[in-house]
Order: C-alpha cells, then structure tokens, then sequence
C-alpha cells in the first residue's frame, strides 16, 4: 500500500483515560498527533489543542467525517467507549466497527487497538465479546493491524481510609490474583507500536504490568502510607451491572494461568509494578489516585 502520509498518528478517544495517555506518550515522543473529537469546544478538546494537537471534528455515525479525519495519517489508535447495558455493548461495537471501516477506506497504514485481555477467546462476557468482535473485523479488514489488550487499569483499584485503616474491597476472593496494568503504560506500549518503534509478535500483546491478590495489593497501600491496610472480598452480587458480575467471574478464572510479566517490559522496560504506579501517582490515604 502506498498512501502519503502527513506522519501524523490519529487518536480516537484522546479526551479519555487510554487515549489520554496515548497521546501523552506520543508528545513524549515529539510525534505530531490528531484528535478525533466530538466536541472540540470541551475542556478536554481544547486542553488537547493548546498542547499543540489537532483537533479533527468527527461523529461515529458520519463515515465520512470518520474517513475525513483518518486520511493520510501514519497510524491509528482507538478504543471503544465503555459499555454497562446490552444496548451499550451494541452500540460499543457499532463504533468500532465504523472506525474500523473508516480506516480501511483511507487506507490508514498501520491500526492500534485497545482492546481487552482475553478477548482472543469467547468469554461471555459481553463488553469483552464486543471487542472480540471487532478484532475479528479488524483482522477481516485487510489492514495492518496490532491487537493491545489491557488487563484492569491500576488507578480502578481504590482504597478508602476507615478509622485510620486502609480498606481495600474488590468482588474476588482474597487468592484471586489480579492482573493489572497502569493507564501510563498502556500508552507507552502503543506509543512504541504507532511509532514502530516496537511490533507485537504475533499481532497482539497482553498488557499486565503486576498480579497481585486483593490482600497484597492493600499491604502495598498501607505500606506506602504508612498505614495498616486489609482486605475485604465482597459478593460478586453486590455489583448492579450483570456485565461487571460476568466481568468479575471472568476476572477470577483468568487468575488460574498466571501471566509473563516481562512480557509487557520488552515493550516498555520502565513498565510500572503495582507499588511502582502508587509512588508514580502521589497517592495518599484516603485520597483516590490521580488518573
Ligand atoms: N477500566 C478498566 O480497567 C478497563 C480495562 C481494560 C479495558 N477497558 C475498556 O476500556 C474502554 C474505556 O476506555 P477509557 O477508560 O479510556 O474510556 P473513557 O476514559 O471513558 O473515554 C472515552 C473516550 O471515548 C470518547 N467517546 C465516547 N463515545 C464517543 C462517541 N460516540 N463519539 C466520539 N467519541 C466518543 C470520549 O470522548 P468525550 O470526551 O467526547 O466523551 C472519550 O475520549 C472500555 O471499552 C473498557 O471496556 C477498561
């Protein structure tokens, strides 16, 4: 394929938290960057245009302002938008599949996804089987395209401070490990793809920066603060969304095949373990990390 390109990487989702720090770790970079917004005029929109960002105006359901904003880029890194209802889990894929679409017709040479870790099998999970099925669009594209799948985002996990203990509570028994990774990390990761710097064996790359179990991760709270710290499972069925009680099921299965944690670290050497991204992010009792 032999489009010209601008060298500029295009950015779905940049006001957020993954494409936020896609975009950090691009500038990082000093790689000229376009953002494909809703909404130019929100703060998040233009905070991105004063660090020098282009701001491309799209809407997912106007191919063409899709096809408009993705010609002659570099690259392409998108996620999909968070999903809590069935109805939500369509329109996730509506989405991606139009962005998906619209990069095949401009002929984008080289496609990031943020996808989910699992998601190269069915899990049942239907936030997860929705990116699956976009993968599997992808993979049907014709385009190049790497698959990043991100296990939890570290800054999900926070701790509450109750009479000067630190209370971590999570939906999974206290020997499930969680797979985790920090949002810095997910964008350093797809920095070094966008700008070939780096290629994912194979296509994909799983992203777990620690595993830790709930009652390590609240020791590496307390001992950072200073602080006792203790862990407490709750029931699965305290969560209200079926899709996070399937999600959290899912999570305690994945925990049976612990992951290579260098993995990740032949991307990003400096990739952060769970203490690490506490210290990274000025944490402090009873304060929820910083995103
Ligand atoms: N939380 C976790 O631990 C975790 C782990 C792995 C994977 N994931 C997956 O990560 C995804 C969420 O990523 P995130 O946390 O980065 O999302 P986020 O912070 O909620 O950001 C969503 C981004 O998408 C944009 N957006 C949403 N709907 C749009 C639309 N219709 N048109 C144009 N732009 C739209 C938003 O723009 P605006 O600023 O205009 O709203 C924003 O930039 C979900 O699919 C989730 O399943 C989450």
């Amino acid at each position: 394929m032999s489009t010209r390109t601008t060298g500029k990487i295009a950015v779905f989702g940049a006001t957020g938290h993954q494409g936020g720090a896609v975009v950090d770790a691009l500038l990082d970079k000093g790689a000229p960057v376009r953002a494909l917004v809703r909404d130019p005029r929100s703060d998040r929109a233009r905070a991105l245009a004063a660090r020098g960002i282009e701001l491309a105006v799209i809407r997912t359901d106007d191919s063409g302002s899709l096809v408009g904003a993705l010609t002659e880029v570099e690259a392409f890194s998108f996620m999909t938008p968070e999903a809590n209802t069935l109805e939500e889990v369509e329109a996730e894929i509506r989405i991606g599949t139009a962005l998906v679409d619209a990069a095949a017709a401009a002929r984008v040479p080289h496609v990031v996804f943020n996808s989910v870790f699992g998601a190269d099998q069915e899990s049942g999970v239907p936030h997860h089987d929705s990116k699956r099925a976009i993968e599997q669009h992808l993979t049907e594209s014709g385009l190049r395209v790497t698959m990043m799948r991100p296990t939890p985002f570290m800054e999900v996990m926070s701790p509450s401070l109750e009479n000067g203990e630190i209370v971590l509570r999570l939906p999974l028994p206290e020997d499930v490990a969680v797979k985790m990774i920090s949002l810095r990390d997910i964008g350093r990761v797809a920095a070094a793809l966008l700008l070939g710097a780096a290629e994912a064996p194979g296509g994909a790359v799983e992203l777990v920066g620690d595993e830790l179990t709930g009652p390590q991760m609240a020791a590496a709270f307390g001992a950072h603060a200073g602080l006792p710290a203790r862990y407490e499972a709750v029931p699965v069925s305290m969560l209200p969304s079926e899709l996070d009680r399937a999600m959290f099921r899912q999570f305690a299965k994945m925990a049976e095949h612990p992951s290579d944690l260098s993995v990740v670290r032949a991307f990003e050497p400096a990739a952060l373990d769970f203490a690490g991204w506490i210290r990274s992010t000025g944490w402090s009792a009873g304060l929820h990390p910083e995103n």
